[in-house]
């Protein structure tokens, strides 16, 4: 056992995903792209396979295989609504995140009209901010954007609080930055949102594999999440406030159901991988130990998985911000105010290029803009191919935090 893993053993749960096994000249490769997409457990991978495997067909045959796409459906619904404290008719799914929140753009844009206004953030993915800011030009409403403090990587709620007023309709903010890590605390734009009678869109996608999410407790409207950055198969799924759901006219055909979350899942959904979202949110509740309900041991895990990734971070932090020529964006503590990842600057080196380097390592890590194209403009580095992006979760280990920064001294 790693000596960093007080709460779980890292080797066994290492173990459980098969694609960690790869070797690449005979080097062991280190997944460190964790925010672009997590791997899977096996338990994932079987899940899927089982359901294509034993028969299924689409909602609603009076014979068995329609029966397991029920089945798998509702347990999917039951499963997310246990990593997100919320009801399962409150689970809408859909191909991915971006695809949702087009659609429920379209639904909430509806509700508009001239004169309105929506606020944005300059720290979103392009996924929470495009679709609301073409939805707001087609309704002829005014967008205003928060803005992010670049140097110290942090968006105060204040900034965003500050831009609301009776006009406003809709706040979309995000509950971690995918580019930079930092953790946004949501909660106090939330409510004031609700004061003024705006709805609140929360794009928890990078937070789900690292922070433990309750949408009573942010009191948000919607927040959505993407089930392969948490181990699980492309799918994407949304929280709808009941009450909000229910009110809102769906983009729909005319015979899919008229009530929620029905009514906003456009189309016959992945069954094979709505096996998989069960099984991903099983595996995290795997990690906890209380044993009595899985949102219990979801919480257990979500602690665990804290304690291990600030480490990780901690460590990463130590020797990269000694060391020469590397410049690391965001937050610069392994804290609850930021998830482990790290968007950093190798002066003399274009970030592809790190990024290459990195890779005849062994090691995996992004490099761009990541769609966070508004982080990157205010940090000023967009136009000279963005920040390259290291990334860490529950499966990485101390050893391959040591192997990313041998290869940045390298440089
Ligand atoms: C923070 C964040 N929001 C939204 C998205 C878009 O998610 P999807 O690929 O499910 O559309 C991503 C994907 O990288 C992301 O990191």
């Amino acid at each position: 056992m790693h000596p960093q893993t007080p709460l779980f053993d890292i080797d066994e749960v290492r173990s459980k995903f098969p694609a960690l096994e790869r070797r690449e000249a005979g080097r062991q490769v280190a997944y460190l792209d964790g925010p672009g997409g997590t791997q899977v457990p096996e338990s994932v991978i079987a899940a899927m396979s089982s359901v294509l495997e034993g028969g299924v067909s689409n909602l609603g045959g009076g014979f068995d295989a329609s029966r397991v796409a029920v089945r798998v459906t509702a347990a999917a619904r039951a499963a997310i609504a246990d990593l997100l404290s919320c009801r399962p008719s409150e689970v809408v799914f859909g191909q991915n995140m971006t695809s949702l929140t087009f659609s429920m753009s379209r639904a909430l844009a509806r509700t508009w009209a001239e004169g309105d206004a929506i606020v944005l953030t300059s720290l979103d993915h392009d996924a929470n901010f495009t679709p609301w800011a073409m939805a707001a030009a087609d309704r002829g409403v005014e967008v205003r954007v928060a803005e992010f403090d670049p140097a110290a990587g942090m968006l105060d709620p204040g900034s965003v609080i500050d831009l609301l007023d009776e006009r406003v309709r809709l706040v979309a903010v995000c509950l971690s930055s995918n580019a930079i890590g930092t953790v946004v605390d949501v909660a106090p734009i939330c409510e004031a949102a609700r004061e003024v009678g705006a709805h609140s869109y929360v794009d928890a996608v990078h937070a789900a594999p690292h922070h433990l999410i309750d949408v009573g407790a942010l009191g948000c409207d919607f927040l959505a999440v993407s089930v392969y950055k948490f181990f699980g198969p492309h799918t994407g799924a949304i929280f709808g406030r009941a009450e909000v759901l229910q009110r809102l006219q769906a983009y729909k055909v005319s015979p899919a159901p008229s009530d929620p979350p029905g009514k906003f899942e456009t189309g016959t959904q992945s069954f094979e991988s709505l096996a998989g979202v069960t099984a991903a949110v099983d595996h995290i509740a795997s990690l906890g130990t209380d044993g009595a309900t899985r949102r219990g041991s979801i919480e257990m895990a979500y602690q665990a998985i804290g304690l291990h990734e600030r480490s990780l971070a901690q460590r990463f932090l130590d020797q990269t911000l000694s060391l020469p020529g590397v410049e690391v964006y965001g937050v610069p503590e392994a804290s609850e105010a930021r998830s482990p990842t790290f968007a950093i600057e190798v002066s003399g080196h274009t970030a592809p290029g790190v990024a290459r380097h990195l890779a005849t390592r062994g090691l995996y890590v992004w490099a761009g803009h990541y769609y966070a194209v508004n982080v990157m403009e205010r940090l000023g580095v967009l136009d000279e191919g963005g920040l390259v992006r290291i990334g860490f979760c529950h499966y990485n280990t101390i050893e391959e935090v040591d192997r990313a920064v041998e290869a940045l001294s390298e440089l």
